[in-house]
């Protein structure tokens, strides 16, 4: 079917009370495995092309794969542009057929951000697309712990990790969050469609451990009546089981992944998880066949791990079942000759 644009199924998730999984398009085998998990679970789905996406792939190469797979798709896809970094790469999306822009103007001055997103919904606006821009700035694990740092930490139980993340980058994370004394004004003077504010997350992080601001959602949600997105949603603690679980104990003013589309988020953004997902299913069928000569037969095994974590995702946020139709779809497989 032609591709949907973010603005008819974001404001049907936000009169339902679900949230739309945002996925991001970084190679043929995640779009494959992205779309598949749509199919079967009936649920919108949002792809997105990010800047790692354009380096890698091309932002041609990237656009297309989402085009071909959408086309042939029964459920409603979006072909979104995730951190856009400029109004002239927004202008270039937007003409080669993308169904919803984003302009992430978090680095610069407020009044700058305010300036950009506003002309880019103009001009998104006079021919139907949608725009999501960015309020405070989503930091990203990155910014805080070195790659050996990162390392050694994830090597310690869940609940320390919490805290020694706590420790280093809470503070700032919490500085950077988005203010709701000042979303109204920002979502009125740039007119855009829905609002990527920082919420509490950080982006890239290897598991789902740290929580979001429930005060700051339910701040920003009484602002403004726009779809709140949530980005570096991979390391959000997905339900209060796993919190438990994990033996992760959340303040009285945080929240769980699950508990934040209940109270407003309405498109969540998933990128690391994917990729980890992917990477775990081939390297452990790689493991266990190291004479394999087909690459095929080892990516096969990553597209279905990062299928079933994305159908996971689409359960927890509500949008499975959304679309009518059998959820029957044709499984990856090879069918070339071997
Ligand atoms: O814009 C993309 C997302 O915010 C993805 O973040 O890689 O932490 O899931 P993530
Ligand atoms: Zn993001």
């Amino acid at each position: 079917m032609p591709l949907a644009t973010s603005k008819e199924i974001l404001q049907r998730a936000q009169a339902e009370g679900y949230a739309i999984g945002a996925f991001n398009a970084n190679n043929m085998e995640c779009v494959k495995a992205v779309i598949e998990a749509a199919e079967e679970e009936r649920a919108p789905v949002i792809l997105q092309v990010s800047q790692g996406a354009i380096k890698y792939a091309g932002l041609r190469m990237a656009t297309n794969m989402v085009k071909t797979v959408a086309d042939e798709a029964s459920v409603p896809v979006v072909l979104h542009l995730d951190h856009g970094t400029s109004f002239l790469q927004n202008v270039q999306c937007l003409h080669v057929g993308f169904t919803s822009l984003m302009y992430d103007g978090s680095a610069e001055p407020l009044e700058d951000n305010i300036k950009t997103s506003a002309k880019i919904t103009e001009i998104a606006h006079a021919v139907g697309l949608p725009v999501e821009a960015e309020l405070g700035k989503i930091p990203k694990i990155e910014d805080y712990f070195s790659a050996q740092q990162m390392d050694d930490l994830r090597k310690r139980p869940d609940a320390e990790q919490v805290a020694v993340i706590r420790e280093k980058a809470g503070p700032n994370v919490e500085e950077l969050m988005a203010d709701p004394s000042q979303a109204a004004e920002f979502v009125k003077l740039t007119g855009i469609d829905s609002l990527a504010a920082a919420v509490g997350s950080i982006h890239g992080m290897w598991a789902d451990i740290w929580p979001l601001r429930r005060d700051r959602i339910e701040a920003l949600r009484k602002a403004t009546n726009l779809p709140l997105v949530c980005h570096g949603s991979s390391g959000v603690i997905r339900t209060r089981a796993d919190a438990k679980q994990k033996g992760i104990e959340l303040r009285p003013d945080e929240c769980t992944l699950e508990e934040a589309v209940k109270i407003g988020i309405c498109k969540v953004n998933v990128a690391t998880a994917v990729s980890m997902a992917f990477l775990k299913g081939s390297w452990d069928a790689w493991q266990g066949r190291l004479t394999e000569k087909d690459l095929r037969k080892i990516l096969l095994p990553g597209l279905q791990a990062s299928k079933e974590l994305v159908r996971g995702y689409m359960r927890l946020f509500g949008c499975s079942g959304r679309v009518a139709g059998s959820g029957e779809v044709e499984a990856s497989e090879i069918k070339h000759a071997e």
